[in-house]
């Protein structure tokens, strides 16, 4: 995020985007649940150039043991960008980005899962960056969503997530590399199904009314992802759901 680049060019002569989207589009995204056979539960998620790979595990013992806690199960969330996803070399291992995103990031989750039903468990979340391309937490937070689902793992809905962003002085939905580079804020969300706001961070500057714009543009965003996170389950388990009812 940097405001000295004003001479970025952002929009067309048609007020497109340098990726051709509407200001209030979202890139392309595709889907695929259920790629780790090791896996409890697992997604593959693109998005735009994004590629990131979630797996999840549990609910299982926690180990070590000393993190058990005695009335729930303790939930794990390790976001980790493979040095080979960015541009220069990203330095293995943890790093204080990293940290951050992978604690607000299982924040996110804590409200939808009954982490009480299982005392001493753990549940974890790993997800893996690939390919790097702006909103990397966004992409993992919704194939997390996912991988849990695809783990059987009980949840109150959902979460999905997506970023708005100010570039060349207008709001605009899920920032890509050069927008989040030269733009002027960035603001990533995560949302239950009921709307309840889960992450909420910003990089950059907005005005008031901006971030208003910014905040509604984004909870759109969030239900558009929803809507295609809903699509990939269906697709991934409509057979299942099937032979069930053939069952009966
Ligand atoms: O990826 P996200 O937008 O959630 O996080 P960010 O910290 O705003 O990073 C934006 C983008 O910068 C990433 O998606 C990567 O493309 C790039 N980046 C990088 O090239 N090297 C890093 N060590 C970290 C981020």
């Amino acid at each position: 995020m940097s405001s000295n680049q004003t001479d970025v060019v952002f929009f067309d002569e048609n007020g497109l985007r340098t990726d051709q989207r509407k200001p209030d589009e979202i890139r392309p995204m595709k889907i695929k649940i259920g790629v780790l056979s090791r896996a409890n539960g697992s997604c593959y998620l693109e998005w735009g150039a994004n590629k990131v790979i979630a797996a999840v595990y549990g609910p299982r013992e926690a180990h070590p043991r000393r993190m058990q806690l005695a009335n729930k199960a303790v939930i794990r969330y390790r976001y980790n960008m493979q040095s080979f996803s960015v541009e220069d070399r990203a330095r293995p291992g943890p790093s204080r980005r990293s940290s951050e995103i992978s604690k607000v990031s299982r924040e996110a989750f804590e409200p939808v899962l009954f982490a009480e039903d299982y005392p001493k468990a753990a549940i974890d979340i790993f997800v893996e960056v690939l390919q790097a391309d702006a909103g990397t937490r966004t992409a993992a937070i919704n194939a997390a969503s996912l991988a849990l689902v695809d783990a059987g793992i009980p949840m109150r809905g959902l979460v999905s997530a997506c970023a708005a962003g100010k570039v060349g002085g207008k709001i605009v939905l899920d920032l890509n590399k050069p927008e989040d580079n030269y733009g002027e804020a960035d603001l990533p969300i995560a949302m239950t199904e009921d709307g309840k706001i889960t992450l909420i961070q910003m990089d950059g500057h907005l005005t008031p009314s901006e971030f208003e714009e910014a905040m509604e543009l984004v909870q759109k965003g969030c239900r558009q992802v929803l809507e295609i996170q809903k699509a990939a389950l269906l697709e991934k388990f409509a057979s299942v759901m099937d032979d069930d009812e053939e069952e009966i």
